[in-house]
C-alpha cells in the first residue's frame, strides 16, 4: 500500500511529466500553424499556451486516477496516462499539419476516440476526445490570434465541433462486440452522414458558395480517412507494447491455429471438445448479460487447458474403456484430478494469456469437493473422513466469466454422459447446478446478479436444446417409403 505522501509525490511526478509534454506538444504545433521552426522565435506563444495546454491535459490525469473506473484486466494508471497522451500528441500535431499545409477543417482527433475506447473504456475515450478537442482549440485560436497568422478559423472551429460530434457517435460503435471492418466502415458512414453539418457550418462562415461547402464535405471526409489510417496503423504497436487485450488479439487466440489450442486439440482431444462445447455455452450467457464475449470465449476455450500434463487421467481422453484410477488409491486420483486447475495456471502465465482468462482457469471449480472419490475414499474406510483433502485448492470465481465457465463447464459435462430426455430434463439439470453451486457459496464474490442467473438459466436451456435437436432418422425413413 501506497503512503499519502509517496501518492503525493507520484501525483506531482506525473504533472511534471505532463508539463513536458505540453511543452513540447505546443512547440511543435505551434511551429506547425507558423510554418516555423526556428524554436523559441514565438515563446511568447510558448510559456502561456503551454500552461493552457497543461491545465487542459492535467485534467485527464486526475480523471484517470480519481474517477476512471478500471476494467477487469487492471491496466494501471501509468498505461493508461501513456496511451492517451500518446495519441492526444499524434492526433494533434497530424490535425496542426493538415490544418497549415493542406486542409484547415481536417481533424484527425477521431482516432483518439477509437483508440482510447478499444483499448482501455467508453468513458476514458469520450473524456480523451474532449480533451484533445480543448487542447486543439486553444492551440490553434491562441497562436493564430497572438501571431497574427492568415488564418481559417472558422473552418477549423467548424470542423472541431463537427468532429467532436462524429466521435461521441463513434463511441457507439465499439461496443462489447466490434471487428476492423466496422470501425472503418462505421466512422466512414459516420463521417458522411456529418457531411451536411459541415456544409450548413461552411454556409456560415463564407455564404452560399459550392467551392467551399464541397471543400468543408472534403475536409470531413479526408479527417476521418486519416483517423481510420492512424487506428489502423498504431493499435498493433500499442496492442503488443502496452499488452492490452482488444477484441482483435483475443479473437486471434481463440483462432484454431493458436499453439496453444493446437496442442490441446492433440494430446487431449476429447478436453478440446468439451473446451469448444462450453465455450459456445458461456459466449452466449455473455452477450445475454452484456459481458464481452471474446473475453468469455477465450477463458472458456483455455479453462481445462492444465489436462494436457496428464490427458488420460480425464475420463473425455480415455480410450478402449482404460480408466487409470481403477490402479489408483483415491487420495492420488483426486491430486491428478484438481492438479489440472495449478497445471493451467502455470501454461497459461507461460504463453501471457489475459489476467481474466488465467483467473478463470483457476477458479473454474471453486474450492468444491471432488465427491466421487470422496464418496469412493469413504467408501473404504469406517472412519469419517475430512473432505478437505479432497477439494480443490483454489478460490471460488471472483468475476462474472469465471462463474460462467464453472456453471457452462458442469452443465455440458452432465448433459454430455447423460443427455436428457427432453427440454424440462434440461431445465432441471442448469435448475439444480446454480442452486447446488450457490448452497456451496461458490457465487458470494463473482457480483453475479439474480436477474443474471435467471438469464443464464434461459440461455443455457436455448443454447443446449438447438444442439441436441433430434436428428431424422433417414433409414426409417426410407423404410416408410
Ligand atoms: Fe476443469
Ligand atoms: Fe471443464
Amino acid at each position: 500500500m501506497k503512503t499519502q505522501k509517496q501518492n503525493k509525490w507520484i501525483t506531482v511526478a506525473y504533472l511534471a511529466v505532463i508539463f513536458v509534454v505540453s511543452f513540447f506538444m505546443t512547440v511543435l504545433a505551434v511551429a506547425c500553424i507558423a510554418k516555423d521552426f526556428t524554436v523559441f522565435s514565438n515563446y511568447k506563444v510558448y510559456i502561456p499556451l503551454s500552461i493552457m495546454v497543461f491545465c487542459i491535459l492535467s485534467t485527464l490525469y486526475f480523471y484517470i486516477d480519481k474517477l476512471d473506473d478500471d476494467t477487469l484486466e487492471c491496466i494501471s494508471t501509468l498505461k493508461k496516462c501513456l496511451i492517451c497522451y500518446s495519441t492526444i500528441f499524434i492526433s494533434v500535431l497530424v490535425s496542426c499539419i493538415l490544418y497549415s499545409y493542406f486542409t484547415p477543417g481536417a481533424i484527425v482527433t477521431s482516432s483518439v476516440t477509437m483508440m482510447v475506447t478499444v483499448l482501455i473504456n467508453r468513458k476514458l475515450g469520450i473524456f480523451s476526445t474532449f480533451v484533445s478537442i480543448g487542447v486543439m482549440l486553444a492551440i490553434v485560436m491562441t497562436s493564430t490570434y497572438v501571431l497574427d497568422i492568415e488564418n481559417y478559423n472558422i473552418d477549423m472551429i467548424g470542423g472541431l465541433l463537427i468532429s467532436l460530434i462524429m466521435c461521441l457517435f463513434m463511441t457507439f460503435l465499439v461496443g462489447k462486440e466490434y471487428s476492423r471492418l466496422r470501425l472503418t466502415w462505421g466512422t466512414i458512414l459516420i463521417a458522411l452522414a456529418t457531411t451536411p453539418l459541415a456544409g450548413l457550418y461552411s454556409i456560415l462562415g463564407h455564404g452560399i458558395s459550392f467551392e467551399t461547402i464541397g471543400n468543408a464535405i472534403l475536409d470531413r471526409l479526408i479527417g476521418s480517412m486519416l483517423a481510420v489510417a492512424i487506428f489502423i496503423v498504431f493499435l498493433p504497436l500499442y496492442e503488443n507494447i502496452f499488452a492490452v487485450w482488444t477484441n482483435f488479439k483475443l479473437a486471434e487466440v481463440c483462432s484454431p491455429s493458436q499453439p496453444l489450442l493446437k496442442e490441446l486439440k492433440e494430446k487431449a482431444p476429447g478436453t478440446y471438445n468439451h473446451c469448444v462445447n462450453v465455450a459456445n455455452l458461456v459466449e452466449s450467457c455473455a452477450i445475454a448479460i452484456d459481458l464481452n464475449p471474446y473475453m468469455a470465449r477465450a477463458c472458456a476455450y483455455f479453462h481445462d487447458v492444465g489436462k494436457i500434463n496428464h490427458p488420460e487421467y480425464f475420463t473425455e481422453n480415455q480410450k478402449d474403456g482404460h480408466n487409470p484410477h481403477d490402479d489408483l488409491i483415491p487420495e492420488v486420483s483426486v491430486n491428478m484430478i484438481t492438479g489440472h486447475v495449478k497445471d493451467g495456471v502455470e501454461i497459461l502465465k507461460k504463453h501471457h494469456m489475459p489476467e481474466t482468462v488465467i483467473r478463470a482457469a483457476y477458479e473454474h471449480h471453486g474450492d468444491a469437493t471432488v465427491s466421487y472419490f470422496y464418496i469412493k475414499a469413504q467408501s473404504i474406510t469406517e472412519e469419517q473422513l475430512s473432505n478437505y483433502t479432497y477439494r480443490y485448492n483454489a478460490n471460488k470465481p471472483s468475476t462474472k466469466y469465471s462463474a460462467l465457465v464453472m456453471i457452462c463447464d458442469m452443465c455440458e459435462a452432465i448433459v454430455r454422459a447423460k443427455p436428457p430426455a427432453d427440454e424440462d430434463g434440461l431445465k432441471a439439470i442448469v435448475d439444480n447446478v446454480i442452486n447446488s453451486k450457490m448452497k456451496e457459496g461458490q457465487f458470494d464474490e463473482c457480483m453475479l446478479t439474480v436477474k443474471d442467473f435467471a438469464i443464464i438459466k434461459e440461455t443455457i436451456c436455448e443454447v443446449a436444446m438447438a444442439t441436441m435437436h433430434k436428428r431424422i432418422d433417414y433409414d426409417k425413413a426410407k423404410e416408410r417409403r
